[in-house]
């Protein structure tokens, strides 16, 4: 099928996209449009000496806050943090169980594991790599503690119906939402629908760090305020200890550069919309919509496209094809969260999620960072219907 048309827009030798290498993600380049800014910032907090929490964090935390729509934001040393934080604040512990996906980096679950807790999973819709709000229901248990669900790739799960369930049940939601700081679902922005956000600023995260960083959101100012306390070893005063907490504090170093990386998250964003949008009209073009399957976005979510995430049959050949072009691509995830030795405790087995284990086996995330151009784009999608024409 795509050879008709490989043979269609073949164009002469010339004017054949070469713009490779591609690679996944081209932070050097995002630097580039930034750098003053960033040594601003850098030079300022450097100068106050103030390295450790301060006006720069309290001012990222109000941005945030503004940004999210919460009343609160607190900031923390990472994204993995920030679920554990949150599941701490909550007193989740051993006996406990906390509903969530096998389809997602392992972090999400091992926070939860870390406690001493039980994640369970439910598997996957097929399209959109999100957690099955469909049979979250069926996993409940008299131990479930809260609902985790992830926004994976930047696309929020259904959050209408996870939050039915969890009012109807009286549990806590803890949003996920580490791949996914800018999306919407229904208008609203994520990490406002459930009672807790959890952010990650890790560099390669559309707002990304110098460094680790990670941010919890929450309307519930006892929570806030738990969690404030938790990240700085439990003290509210000197060396006084209300509660068994962890060090994790958000890096002011961090926080400076997040807050000048934050002033153009819109515009980045909106350019891996564009993206998005152009890799459609350019599969379209090649006749690949029936061959591989482009990632899922329903009417009610607002996609931020920090992996652009197609199923693609053959993908492991894909891979060496497109590596062997030039393109950098990667397999988020290789193997769903059940089948990894470190949940070999939980004892699911192979079939036990098969929506998550397709994917595995079919996911592909291609380059979709702002700054990648319209001639890099076609050279991915033309090399992608070679691939298939041969
Ligand atoms: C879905 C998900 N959850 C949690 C995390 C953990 O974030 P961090 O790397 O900041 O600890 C990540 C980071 O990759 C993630 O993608």
């Amino acid at each position: 099928m795509a050879t008709n048309l490989i043979a269609q827009f073949e164009r002469p030798a010339a004017a054949v996209p070469a713009c490779a290498p591609v690679s996944l993600l081209d932070l050097k380049a995002q630097y580039a449009g930034i750098k003053d800014e960033v040594l601003d910032a850098v030079h300022r907090v450097l100068a106050s000496q103030q390295l450790i929490l301060g006006p720069e964090v309290e001012a990222f935390e109000t941005e945030i806050a503004r940004y999210v729509g919460t009343q609160f934001a607190v900031g923390c040393g990472s994204g993995s943090d920030a679920l554990l934080l949150t599941l701490m604040a909550l007193g989740v512990g051993p006996q406990d169980e906390v509903i969530t996906s096998p389809f997602t980096f392992g972090a999400t679950a091992g926070a939860i594991a870390r406690l001493g807790a039980r994640p369970v999973f439910v598997d996957i819709h097929p399209e959109t790599f999100n957690l099955d709000e469909r049979q979250v229901e069926a996993a409940m248990t008299m131990r479930t503690r809260a609902i985790m669900p992830v926004h994976l790739f930047g696309l929020p799960a259904n959050m209408d119906v996870i939050i039915e369930i969890a009012t109807h049940h009286k549990l806590p939601v803890i949003e996920d939402a580490a791949q996914a700081i800018g999306s919407k679902w229904n208008g609203r922005s994520i990490g406002t629908l459930g009672n807790f956000g959890c952010f990650s600023f890790f560099p390669s995260k559309n707002l990304g760090g110098a460094g680790d960083g990670g941010m919890i959101t929450t309307n519930d100012p006892q929570m806030a305020n738990v969690v404030r306390t938790l990240r700085a070893h439990g003290t509210r005063r000197k060396y006084h200890y209300d509660l068994v907490g962890i060090n994790s504090r958000l890096d002011t170093l961090q926080a400076a550069i997040l807050r000048v990386k934050l002033r153009h998250l819109d515009e980045w964003t909106e350019a891996r919309r564009r993206n998005a949008v152009r890799y459609r009209e350019l599969f379209a073009e090649y006749d690949l919509l029936e061959l591989i399957l482009l990632p899922g976005n329903p009417d009610a979510s607002f996609h931020v496209y920090n992996q652009y995430t197609i199923r693609a049959p053959q993908r492991d050949q894909l891979i060496v094809y497109l590596r062997e072009q030039g393109i950098s691509t990667e397999v988020y995830y290789p193997s769903p969260l059940h089948l990894e030795p470190a949940f070999a405790c939980l004892s699911y087995g192979t079939g036990s999620f098969p929506h998550a284990e397709a994917a595995c086996n079919e996911a592909l995330s291609l380059p979709i960072y702002p700054e990648l151009t319209a001639a890099q784009q076609e050279a991915v999608a033309y090399a992608i219907a070679r691939f298939y024409s041969h």
